[in-house]
């Protein structure tokens, strides 16, 4: 068998993507290596989400342009969002890479290949409106075999102003239901206790067949019925459409995670309004309030975007004031970075100045370290059924986990293995990790 590298950037979807190309691939005879400077073939499967995600790829792949001159027959392929949005200009910019491939075009891996044999050099970027891989069972390629991610939908039709994902990604489309259980079938036959059902905009799934539609909350519900044993998760979340249906599902069945990912970008509705989100702040509001209603102590974290075009002071304090009144457990925090083709990039001028973006960011870093350290310090004394997922990175001593709500909890175990359920009282804690002992 020939060897395949494969290098993953960016979301949790492109990790799912990566073990579709593993599979495609290893249909094809080739087995995956760990050692770049071993492979036959190099895939680097890439991201666009803001401009530091592509300096980063570019500056990395000049390390396999090296590998190629000590073996010229080794083949370099960039995948995902990067090679969707710069299309055949990645060829002429990096004459090394033999092979650019968007996220639609994976099935078409090894034909492309067979066809730069020669050294011809190619591009397929023709996004689909029907590609869901759905017939293709992944090679996992997480090394713990208690946790993995199904893809349930692709693409975005949201369009929000800053964001590149619908250029890179093409149209949604949703996934056959009847695949996506088997998927999580076959993993609960592999011993896997934890799935990430992952979309860009997972409320929206939506299925039709013989006059029925499967939404996302009725999705959920089949996952969560494969095992009892099996915790279901989700990922990401449009609070435009998070319904009381999707809430009450949560809050009706026990292995479906009590944690939820909600994206708010900002706190100010006019602010919200030039990023085309479609919702309020006070909307936003209400859709927690629901939650926290009937979910009591579930999990909430966000996505929070300093910065963006035409951002005052005071709208950045209304960003300020919603993290305070949510008090998220964690966040994802950014600098607003233009994204060429998009609304905003097209119709708005990128006008915070950079010490501006990042003092703001900073001030949301360190109010969310703070939100963090007290969500965790209120868990003090609780126990938790926690998953084991490994040792401890930092004691060998240690076994590492997580709660229902998605919070990572260490505790001293000799005995214990991964993906164990086991019962941990909480007694010290950091803003990160929540720290236990067995009960
Ligand atoms: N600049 C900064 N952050 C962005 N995100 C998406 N596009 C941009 C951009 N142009 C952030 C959003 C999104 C997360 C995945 O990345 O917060 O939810
Ligand atoms: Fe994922 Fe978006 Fe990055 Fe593409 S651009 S890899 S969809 S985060």
């Amino acid at each position: 068998m020939k060897k395949l590298f494969v290098e993953t950037y960016g979301c949790q979807m492109n990790v799912a993507d990566s073990e579709v190309v593993a599979s495609i691939m290893n249909d094809a005879g080739y087995e995956l290596t760990d050692n770049a400077a071993d492979a036959d073939v190099i895939f680097v499967n890439t991201c666009s989400i803001r401009d530091n995600a592509e300096r980063r790829v570019k500056n990395r792949i000049q390390e396999f342009k090296s590998l190629k001159k000590k073996n010229p027959e080794l083949k370099v392929g960039i995948l995902g969002c990067m090679a969707e949005r710069l299309k055949e200009t990645l060829l002429k910019d990096q004459e090394f890479v033999d092979i650019v491939a968007g996220p639609d075009a994976y099935r078409d891996l090894p034909s492309m290949l067979d066809k730069v044999k020669d050294g011809r050099r190619m591009a397929n970027v023709v996004l689909s409106l029907e590609e869901t891989y759905d017939d293709i069972v992944p090679v996992r390629l997480d090394k713990n075999g208690v946790s993995g991610f199904i893809s349930i939908m692709r693409g975005c039709d949201n369009y929000c102003a800053y964001c590149v994902v619908p250029f890179t990604r093409g149209h949604e489309r949703s996934r056959n239901p009847h695949t996506i259980v088997d998927e999580a079938r076959d993993m609960v036959a592999k011993g896997y206790k934890e799935v990430t059902l992952l979309g860009q905009n997972v409320n929206s799934y939506s299925w039709n067949e013989n006059g029925e539609t499967v939404n996302f909350a009725r999705l959920l519900k089949m996952v969560a019925a494969v095992s009892p044993l099996l915790r279901v998760r989700f990922s990401t979340s449009h609070p435009k459409d998070i319904s009381d249906e999707l809430i009450m599902t949560i809050a009706s069945t026990p292995n479906i995670c009590n944690s939820i990912h909600l994206p708010v970008q900002s706190g100010s509705t006019a602010v919200l309004q030039r990023m085309k989100r479609s919702y309020t702040r006070e909307w936003y509001l209400n859709r927690i309030e629901t939650i926290k209603k009937h979910i009591p102590g579930c999990g909430l974290s966000t996505d929070v975007i300093a910065g963006f075009c035409g951002e005052t002071e005071e709208e950045h304090r209304e960003t300020v004031s919603l993290m305070k009144e949510v008090g998220y457990d964690f966040a994802f925090m950014f600098m607003y970075s233009e994204r060429p083709d998009t609304l905003a990039a097209r119709k708005l001028v990128d006008d915070v100045p950079n010490e501006v973006k990042n003092r703001r960011l900073q001030e949301i870093i360190a109010l969310q370290q703070e939100s963090s350290l007290k969500s965790n310090k209120r868990d003090l004394g609780k126990v938790f059924t926690v998953l084991t997922e490994g040792r401890s990175k930092r004691s060998a001593t240690r076994m590492s986990g997580r709660t229902d709500t998605n919070k990572v909890v260490v505790f001293e175990s000799k005995d214990i293995k991964t993906g164990e359920y086991v019962d941990v009282r909480i007694t010290d804690c950091t803003a990160a990790t929540l720290i236990g002992e067995i009960v």
